[in-house]
C-alpha cells in the first residue's frame, strides 16, 4: 500500500500554431479530405515551426502545468519526458528541459521511451516515487515533433500524425486513496516491426544509403496496427475498470490516446461508454503520440469535463508494441 496518493496538481499543454489541413495533404499525396475524415476522424494537425523542437514545446506545456499547480519550477524533484522524437539521441530532452526551466537544483531528469504509451508509463513511474515518499513533486511531460520523422510522400502515415506537448505536475497527497489508483503497463516486443523508425540507431546508423532508402522515417503496417489497437484498447479499458471495480456509469470520463476515431469509438462502445464520456480532440491535432494523452487530459480538465471527486481512465497503446492505462480518482 503506498504511503502517499499521487495526484495531478496541475496540467498544461501547448500546440504549435501552424496548421496542416487535409486539403494541404491533398496537394502532397494521393488522398482526399473525405477519406481521411471517414477513416481517421482527423481534420487538421499542428506542425512545429522552424524555431520549435520537442524541448521548446515541452517547455511551454511544463510552464502551463507549473502555473496551474502554482508551483515554482525549483520545487520539482524529478523530470520525466516521454517522447519518440527527442531533441537528439543524447543528452536527453528531460535534461534540456531542466536547463530551459532554469532549475538550479541537481534533480534527476530522464526520457521515457514507450512511444504513444510513454506518458502513461511516465505517470506510473512518477506514482512509484511519490507513493514511496521519495519525492513530493514530479514533472511528467509528453512531447513530440512527429513532423520531423513523418514521410510526407507516404499517404499511409502522413495523414495521421501531428506535433504538440502536454504536461502534468504529479504531487504527493496524504490520502493514498486519491490520485492514481491503478495502472497497467504492457508490451509485446515481437510486434516491433509493425511500427518503427528503422535507421538512426545502433542497428542501422545514419549513412548515405539509409537516407537514400528513407529509413529515418516512421514506417507502419496500418492494418495490423489497427487490429491490435482495437483489441488492446478494449482489453486495457476493461482491466482498468476492473482494477477499481468501476462501471461505465461510475467513470466520469475516458481520456484515450487520440489514435484514430474509429479505434477509440470501437473500444469504448464495446465497454459501454456513451460518446459524451469519451474525450476527443483528434479532429484538431491528429495523433501526437506521447503528447496525445496529456494534451487531451489538460483540455478535459480545463473544459470542466472532469474534476475533483471524479473517476477517469486514461488508456494508450503504441509502438513497441506497448500499451498502458491509468485509473485516477481525481
Ligand atoms: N488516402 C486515400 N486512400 C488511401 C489512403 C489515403 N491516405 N491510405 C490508404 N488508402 C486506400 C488504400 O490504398 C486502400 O485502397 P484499396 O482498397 O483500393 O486497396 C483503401 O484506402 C483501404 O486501405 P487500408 O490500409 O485498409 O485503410 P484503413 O481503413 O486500414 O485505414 C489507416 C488506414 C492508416 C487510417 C488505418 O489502418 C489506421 O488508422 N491504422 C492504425 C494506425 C495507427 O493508429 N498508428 C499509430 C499507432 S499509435
Amino acid at each position: 500500500m503506498p504511503r502517499f496518493g499521487a495526484v495531478l496538481s496541475g496540467t498544461g499543454s501547448f500546440l504549435p500554431e501552424r496548421r496542416l489541413t487535409n486539403g494541404d495533404l491533398e496537394k502532397l499525396v494521393d488522398t482526399n479530405n473525405e477519406w481521411i475524415i471517414q477513416r481517421t476522424g482527423i481534420h487538421e494537425r499542428r506542425l512545429a515551426g522552424p524555431s520549435e523542437s520537442t524541448a521548446t514545446l515541452a517547455l511551454e506545456a511544463a510552464r502551463r502545468a507549473l502555473d496551474a499547480a502554482r508551483l515554482p519550477a525549483e520545487q520539482i524533484d524529478l523530470i520525466i519526458v516521454a517522447t519518440l522524437t527527442p531533441e537528439m539521441p543524447t543528452p536527453s530532452t528531460a535534461c534540456m528541459l531542466h536547463h530551459l526551466l532554469g532549475i538550479q537544483r541537481p534533480i534527476g531528469a530522464f526520457d521515457m521511451g514507450a512511444a504513444c504509451s510513454g506518458f502513461l508509463y511516465a505517470l506510473a513511474t512518477a506514482t512509484q516515487f511519490i507513493g514511496s515518499g521519495s519525492y513530493r513533486h514530479v514533472l511528467v511531460v509528453g512531447a513530440e515533433t512527429l513532423s520531423r520523422v513523418v514521410d510526407y510522400t507516404d499517404r499511409g502515415t502522413c495523414i495521421l500524425f501531428g506535433d504538440g506537448a502536454g504536461a502534468a505536475v504529479v504531487s504527493a497527497c496524504d490520502n493514498p486513496q486519491r490520485g492514481v489508483r491503478a495502472f497497467e503497463l504492457g508490451a509485446k516486443g515481437d510486434g516491433g516491426t509493425l511500427l518503427s523508425i528503422p535507421a538512426g540507431g545502433s542497428r542501422v546508423p545514419a549513412s548515405a544509403v539509409s537516407v537514400e532508402n528513407r529509413l529515418h522515417y516512421l514506417k507502419m503496417n496500418g492494418r495490423e496496427v489497427y487490429k491490435f489497437a482495437v483489441h488492446q484498447m478494449t482489453m486495457s479499458l476493461q482491466r482498468a475498470m476492473e482494477a477499481c471495480s468501476l462501471t461505465s456509469q461510475s467513470v466520469r470520463l475516458v481520456v484515450p490516446h487520440q489514435v484514430n476515431l474509429r479505434i477509440i469509438n470501437s473500444a469504448t462502445e464495446k465497454m459501454g461508454f456513451p460518446r459524451d464520456k469519451v474525450f476527443i480532440n483528434i479532429d484538431r491535432y491528429g495523433n501526437t503520440s506521447a503528447a496525445s494523452v496529456p494534451i487531451a487530459l489538460d483540455e478535459a480538465i480545463r473544459q470542466g469535463r472532469c474534476g475533483p471527486g471524479d473517476w477517469i481512465i486514461m488508456v494508450a497503446f503504441g509502438a513497441g508494441l506497448t500499451w498502458a492505462s491509468a485509473t485516477l480518482h481525481l
